[in-house]
């Protein structure tokens, strides 16, 4: 599997861009797209998925052109949108149906799967109840069981851990591992710690522009022995704020203790260990 996004550019009315010469390849395995809002997360899994094409650029998936050929990416792709709407008055077994009849898959399976993706999802026990009564994480992991009907090869889910609790977190991420073989998965979201545990790789994005991609550990590179902890007074905040890029503070007794990232740290700051999120602020703070 090999999906190459080639100086893809989307621009809406006049000249707002929502993906600007864009250009990366993805092979098997989790991709996390990480960036803030209007960052163009949506815009680029939309034309992965052939919802929306590009205005500049090629999209290729094992060497067809999927903006040319869109039919050869719909057979086997698996899209969760990021406003997924469903059907009130069905259930969830209807709706799966229904979906299943809209992409053209039937079969003596079907209702195997479809059981199969009920339990895995932990939806067996309302699968009878019309989807207008259920919770936002349940009606996100219907949403979820209808990017998996077919079996795909290339699974993109636009924000899919919104909503969920951390329980359903932790379905969610056993799921994805379990499918990812021979797979590409893309999970979009503007939070680390829902995608951290989980890709194998990282794409950071800002602006519409890709600023990096890369394993966890290169990612996380770009900030190693530069994360720094110190406590200050309350008062000190303002003045410290405007000199260093802070990425969380706690109060502790009285003080602050503030989470840092710099070349040149002020005395008596203790270095800890980087991570992803020290990153990830860095990169969209930064640049
Ligand atoms: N249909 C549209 N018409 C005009 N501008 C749009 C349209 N869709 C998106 N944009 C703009 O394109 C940019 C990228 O939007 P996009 O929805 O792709 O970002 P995102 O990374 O998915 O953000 P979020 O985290 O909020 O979902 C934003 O500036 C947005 O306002
Ligand atoms: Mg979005």
């Amino acid at each position: 599997m090999k999906l190459e996004i080639q100086n893809v550019s989307k621009r809406y009315t006049g000249n707002k861009y929502g993906l600007k010469d864009f250009s990366i390849t993805i092979e098997k395995g989790i991709l996390g797209l990480l960036g803030p809002n209007g960052a163009g997360k949506s815009t680029l899994l939309k034309m992965i998925a052939t919802v929306s094409k590009p205005t500049e650029g090629t999209i290729i998936l094992n060497k067809n052109n999927i903006v040319k050929d869109a039919n050869y990416m719909r057979k086997q792709i698996g899209f969760l949108p990021q406003d997924f709407g469903v059907y009130p008055n069905l259930n969830a077994y209807e709706f799966l149906k229904y979906m299943a009849a809209m992409k053209g898959i039937g079969g003596k399976d079907l209702n195997t799967r479809i059981t199969q993706l009920l339990e895995g999802l932990n939806l067996i026990e309302a699968a009878k109840k019309p989807i207008g009564s259920y919770s936002g994480g349940m009606k996100q992991r219907v949403g979820i069981a209808q990017a998996l009907l077919n079996n795909p090869k290339v699974l993109i889910f636009d924000e899919p851990t919104v909503g969920l609790d951390p329980e359903e977190r932790v379905r969610f991420r056993n799921l994805i591992t379990d499918l990812a073989n021979d797979c590409i998965v893309i999970l979009s979201s503007h939070i680390v710690s829902d995608i951290d545990t989980i890709a194998d790789e990282v794409a950071v994005l800002k602006n519409g522009t890709l600023l990096l991609k890369g394993h966890q550990e290169d990612v996380i590179n770009k900030v190693r022995n530069n994360v720094f902890e110190i406590s200050i007074p309350k008062d000190n905040y303002n003045l410290f704020k405007n000199k260093h890029l802070i990425v969380s503070t706690t109060r502790k007794s009285g003080n602050l203790l503030v989470r840092y990232i710099t070349d040149n740290p002020i005395e008596n700051s203790v270095e800890k260990e980087a991570n992803l999120e020290d990153a990830y602020l860095y990169l969209t703070k930064t640049k």
